[in-house]
């Protein structure tokens, strides 16, 4: 069987207008501008509005990754929202993304693979478009990780922040676009970044709710070494597949969690800062969005060109960690 070659033919994001400073969460928590710039790289972060939830910030970032498609929401076939904060457990907020969209066409469902989850979404919707199932699909990352953040707790409410990317996937000319995919999962991790109630394990309670369970449980130190680890060799792992090396890569855009899990990346990967799209200090993690929020400023920014090699490479809970070489 033949496959065609699938990539991205348009990119779109939306962060919330309100900013939320290191001297704001100082005002929070026992902190400092200096420490969570030194040891995170984090300047600010953005924070949904009451009246928004995570479908909002999808569905405004998809509308711009269509205009620059040129396609119409009728013409979708898929839609895939990569998130752990969906708006509701049921209907998926691809659903809801899908409904306002007026993408009637479209198959619609949610994937939860938490920072990692755009590229395991781009995997899964590029190969409908490459056995000729379907034509184009939107993958979109989109968290508001405001609503599970415990702004008491100093050791991650400094982190995290809100936002939404998206890309359409179409058919593209022979030999352009997804060149390799790499994912990964180690369920044996899963305790070291968790939210443990609100499920079928810990259905939420009042005790639920004071002993905090609703929120975002890190275990720092270990998923740092996690991610210094997994983010070179994702990376090398894709090249590989790809059939490329360090030397080919235009532009890495790296899971945008700590400058200096990402500077570690760099290190291993031989290359300069200059070939990194880096927005980590306006925009802190935002978890999905964080590499669809990066890819359409990079975009944006004019940073992408056709025939570019394109790395992207995440990590994060389950454990999980994916990544993918993309011929521009
Ligand atoms: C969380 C993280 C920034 C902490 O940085 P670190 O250099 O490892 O810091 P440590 O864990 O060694 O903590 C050092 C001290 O700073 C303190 N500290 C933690 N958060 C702080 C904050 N916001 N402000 C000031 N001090 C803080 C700790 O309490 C600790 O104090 P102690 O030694 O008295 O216990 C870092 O471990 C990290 O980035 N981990 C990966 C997180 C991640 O990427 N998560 C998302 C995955 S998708």
């Amino acid at each position: 069987m033949s496959l065609r070659s699938v990539g991205i033919i348009g990119t779109g994001k939306y962060v919330p207008e309100r900013v939320l400073t290191n001297s704001d969460m100082e005002k929070l928590v026992e902190t400092s501008d200096e420490w969570i710039v030194s040891r995170t790289g984090i300047k600010e972060r953005r924070i949904a509005a009451e009246h928004e939830a995570t479908s909002d910030l999808a569905f405004h970032a998809a509308e711009q990754a269509l205009t620059a498609a040129g396609i119409t929401a009728e013409q979708l076939d898929l839609i895939v929202v990569t998130t752990v904060t969906p708006d509701t457990t049921f209907p998926s907020t691809a659903c809801l993304v899908q409904e306002r969209l007026g993408a009637k066409r479209a198959a619609a469902f949610d994937l939860s693979a938490a920072c990692s989850g755009f590229v395991y979404g781009l995997a899964n919707a590029s190969n409908f478009i490459a056995m000729g199932i379907y034509k184009y699909a939107l993958v979109i990352g989109a968290e508001c990780l405001s609503r599970i953040t415990d702004y008491t707790d100093r050791n991650t409410c400094i982190l995290f922040g809100d936002g939404a990317g998206a890309a359409v996937l179409g058919p593209v000319p022979e030999g352009r676009g997804f060149k390799s995919f790499v994912l990964g999962a180690d369920g044996g991790g899963g305790e070291l970044l968790k939210l443990e109630a609100g499920g079928s394990r810990m259905p939420a309670s009042s005790e639920t709710v004071q002993n905090k369970r609703h929120y975002i449980y890190m275990n720092g130190r270990e998923v740092f070494k996690f991610a210094v680890r997994i983010m070179g060799s994702a990376a090398e792992e894709a090249l590989a597949k790809a059939g490329k090396t360090k030397e080919d890569i235009d532009l890495l855009v790296p899971h945008q969690a700590n400058t200096r899990i990402i500077h570690a990346a760099l290190d291993r990967l031989n290359l300069p800062e200059e070939k990194c799209m880096i927005n980590l200090p306006r925009y802190a993690n935002t978890s999905a969005a964080s590499i669809p929020l990066a890819l359409a400023e990079a975009v944006e920014e004019g940073r992408v060109r056709e025939g570019d090699t394109i790395l992207l490479v995440g990590f994060g809970g389950g454990l999980t960690w994916s990544a993918s070489v993309i011929e521009w």
